[in-house]
């Protein structure tokens, strides 16, 4: 959806720059969405899953804009979400269960209840989740539908702290524990077990985990229906990665598309006559986003150069939390061309006050002049969504391009708005 012409970078039908320039020039930083990106990484699914029992069921901490969440849910998405406020946010927008699922390793009563009350799907994450669920359910009177989710102790080889497969994270039971609770299972009358589900972690460039997933997860599913749960649902979570690095790591091997992902399950789920369950997050949303910054200042110092822009880590986060690598560039061409080999590298960095905050390391970009525009590409997912205040940088605007289109989807946050919920009064303690 980017192409440049004259060197000028255009998203759709937008000269990039042009928003930031003259009397209406945008304020920066902020984040832009491509409806068109949105479109095709949904039409991708969409195909992948074409005449095929599967729901595609959007996670929704990946972004919660509103109007991105609206077309996703038009387009046929079901969600995913991990509290009672996601999900409340969720409803809100139209989704409804039960295409409608919580996950969560710790999830409070307030988030069970506000699933029971919803009649969303649960995933029960330990031996505890599905007692507090039992415990919920009982005292409201209500029944769910839930799926177990199992962690299969698979490598994904994703950054660890996005790695959720492993015996060492948090997240699920193993396929012991599993065992263990058949008996258990067998005895709950306001929980129906309907499926298992597991997910890998996250940024994966390879579909070989996800199918090996599968294969552990078939035979256990299996003797769940032997004990007679009316079990037809196998989710697989999300994950799958995008192509964060562009050109700039040419010798990676493609990632797989959702249909090369799902190729190779379709015929372990047709032998159990499944329905599959996906939850992608970043491969729907994160092509789409970008954010804008402009040029502050460039600075030298006896063994870096710093291009200081005024987009950090309280926009995007990633790079300094996962040293994350996301595509820069100008969005017009630098005033002087780089200077050959390393000095013409520099770090680009934010204003706030920590030396993490860096949104690239050793990056070519040329010299620009103060208030040049710059972006950050595939900042669509976990960008504003892990935004802070820190520094005080109040959270910024989000942009809707569909053509020449552009609609503000989220005006900046005023001090106003910030100081809204200060307060000092006194509080009784019981
Ligand atoms: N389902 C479950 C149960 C998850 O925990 C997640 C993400 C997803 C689906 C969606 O995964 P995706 O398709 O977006 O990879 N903040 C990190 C990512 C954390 C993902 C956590 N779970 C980042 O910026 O990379």
């Amino acid at each position: 959806m980017y192409r440049r012409e004259n060197g000028s970078l255009f998203l759709e039908g937008v000269q990039l720059s042009r928003l930031l320039t003259g009397e209406g020039g945008l304020a920066t930083p902020f984040f832009v969405y491509s409806a068109a990106q949105l479109r095709a990484d949904w039409q991708a699914y969409a195909q992948a899953v074409q005449g095929r029992r599967a729901i595609i069921a959007y996670a929704v901490k990946a972004n919660h804009n509103p109007v991105l969440m609206q077309r996703l849910r038009a387009f046929g998405a079901a969600a995913t979400v991990v509290s009672a406020d996601e999900l409340h946010h969720a409803r809100q927008l139209g989704f409804s269960a039960p295409r409608l699922l919580l996950h969560g390793s710790g999830k409070r009563a307030g988030d069970l209840d506000a699933a029971l009350a919803a009649g969303a799907l649960v995933s029960i994450d330990s031996e505890f989740d599905l007692a507090h669920l039992e415990q919920r359910a009982a005292a409201l009177g209500t029944a769910a539908r839930v799926l177990l989710r199992v962690n299969p102790n698979i490598d994904p080889q994703v950054h660890p702290y996005i790695c959720t497969g492993l015996d060492d994270s948090k997240f699920g039971m193993s396929e012991a524990t599993v065992e263990a609770l058949r008996p258990r299972l067998q005895k709950l009358p306001r929980l129906t077990l309907c499926g298992l589900h597991c997910h890998l972690g996250s940024t994966l460039r390879s579909a070989a985990p996800v199918r090996d997933a599968a294969r552990i997860l078939l035979p256990l599913l299996a003797r769940l229906r032997g004990d007679g749960h009316p079990i037809d649902t196998l989710d697989l979570g999300g994950g799958l990665g995008i192509d964060y690095h562009h050109d700039a790591q040419a010798s990676a091997a493609p990632l797989p598309t959702p249909s090369e992902l799902l190729e190779p399950l379709w015929p372990l789920l047709d032998e159990l006559g499944l329905q599959l369950w996906l939850e992608p997050g970043r491969s729907l949303v994160g092509r789409c986003g970008a954010l804008i910054g402009r040029v502050i200042g460039h600075k030298r110092t006896a063994s870096k150069r710093f291009l200081v822009v005024d987009a950090s880590m309280a926009q995007l986060i990633r790079p300094c939390l996962y040293q994350a690598y996301h595509h820069i560039e100008l969005l017009e061409p630098a005033a002087e061309d780089p200077a050959a080999g390393p000095a013409g590298l520099c770090d680009v960095v934010g204003p706030v006050c920590e030396s993490a905050d860096f949104l690239g390391l050793d990056r070519r970009l040329g010299i620009p002049r103060e208030g040049d525009g710059v972006i950050v590409y595939d900042a669509g997912a976990y960008g504003f969504v892990m935004a802070s205040r820190y520094n005080l940088h109040l959270l910024c605007a989000e942009y809707l391009i569909e053509g020449a289109t552009v609609r503000c989807i989220r005006r900046a946050e005023t001090y106003e708005d910030f100081a809204r919920t200060f307060t000092d009064h006194e509080v009784s303690v019981p």
